[in-house]
């Protein structure tokens, strides 16, 4: 007889609960529209959106996405469609689904997240806030907030006064220490974290000796950074209580099992889905098939649950 179907429910705080622990990574997935005619949108715990901005914005020249050994780099430069057009007219769409909406916020500014927060608490089917502290800080020459613990304490909170929503704050890596910045989230009153955003990285074509990208550098993604940010997730799950949103590089129900044992309560998918549109789902069916094979009833039992025992 087949086992019962395992529990998939997690709760990712202040009462974002998914009915599935995986996501569409934002940045990858467009506004959710565009995977709908692959894949049952309904079977995601939730959509986090392309990062979103006060105005549209196009983003920076071509060249800005190429392959890299296991991985990819962009410089897609947070092109968006902006609050108006993603309010009017993406909105409408996702509201038809059963599926929970992450909105991903930048600006410029604090005043600029301010009003995106606002305006976003305001609109309806808007389940969570994911603040992206890796754009660059305009009155600080371009700095990213994600930067400095204390710009990101000061964006969370500036945050957390206009909003109700949950709000989670996805954590870029490169920094020395993530954990610190993780702190100054929660300080500020983040409700969740989502790590790790891409890495910078940059290549150079040698026939031309010129870079490969048309911003010179770039984020690089994919199972390249799965190490890194599993050990982030670990470090990051070491230091605050809240939960946490693991993503990079997972392509498959192991790779989401790892981010789970390092201390992960949910996982999210960004780059596999450039190399198979279904990548979410996969991820979602290849970790119910551990679970049944684990004899895993409920999802939570894998949180954090790597054995620290000796290897003999
Ligand atoms: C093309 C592309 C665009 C992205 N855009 C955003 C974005 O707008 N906001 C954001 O917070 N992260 C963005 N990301 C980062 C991803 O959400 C994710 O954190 C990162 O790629 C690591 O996961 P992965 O290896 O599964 O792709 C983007 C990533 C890629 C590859």
């Amino acid at each position: 007889m087949s086992s019962q179907i395992p529990n998939l429910t997690v709760d990712l705080g202040a009462g974002l609960v998914l009915k599935a622990p995986v996501v569409a990574a934002s940045g990858t997935f467009g506004y959710g529209e565009e995977y709908a005619g692959v894949l049952d949108l309904n079977r995601l715990g939730a959509v986090a959106v392309k990062g979103l901005s006060l105005e549209p914005r196009s983003g920076n020249p071509e060249p800005r996405l190429i392959e890299t050994p296991s991985g990819m780099l962009n410089a897609i430069g947070l092109a968006n469609v902006g609050l108006d057009a993603f309010v009017s007219k993406k909105l409408p769409f996702l509201r038809r689904f059963d599926v929970k909406v992450i909105v991903n916020i930048f600006g410029g500014t604090i005043e600029e997240f301010e009003e995106l927060a606002q305006r976003l608490s305001e609109a309806d089917g808007v389940h969570a806030l994911e603040v992206n502290v890796s754009c660059p800080n305009v009155k600080q020459g371009g700095i990213s907030f994600g930067q400095f613990p204390s710009a990101v304490f000061e964006v969370v909170r500036a945050v957390r006064d206009k909003t109700h929503l949950p709000t989670m704050v996805k954590l870029s890596p490169n920094v020395t220490d993530i954990a610190e910045v993780a702190k100054a989230a929660h300080a500020g009153g983040a409700t969740a974290v989502s790590l790790i955003n891409t890495v910078i990285g940059m290549a150079i074509d040698v026939e031309s000796r010129r870079p490969k990208l048309a911003a010179w550098t770039g984020g690089l993604s994919g199972p390249a950074i799965r190490p890194i940010a599993v050990r982030m997730v670990w470090e990051v799950s070491k230091a605050v209580p809240i939960p946490i949103l693991g993503m990079g590089g997972i392509t498959c129900g192991e790779d989401a099992v790892e981010f789970l044992l390092a201390g992960a309560s949910a996982v999210a998918v960004g780059t596999a889905n450039f190399m198979s549109p279904r990548a979410t789902i996969e991820v979602l069916d290849g970790l119910i098939r551990y679970m049944e094979r684990h004899r895993i009833q409920d999802v939570k039992q894998l949180v954090r649950a790597i054995d620290r025992g000796p290897r003999d």
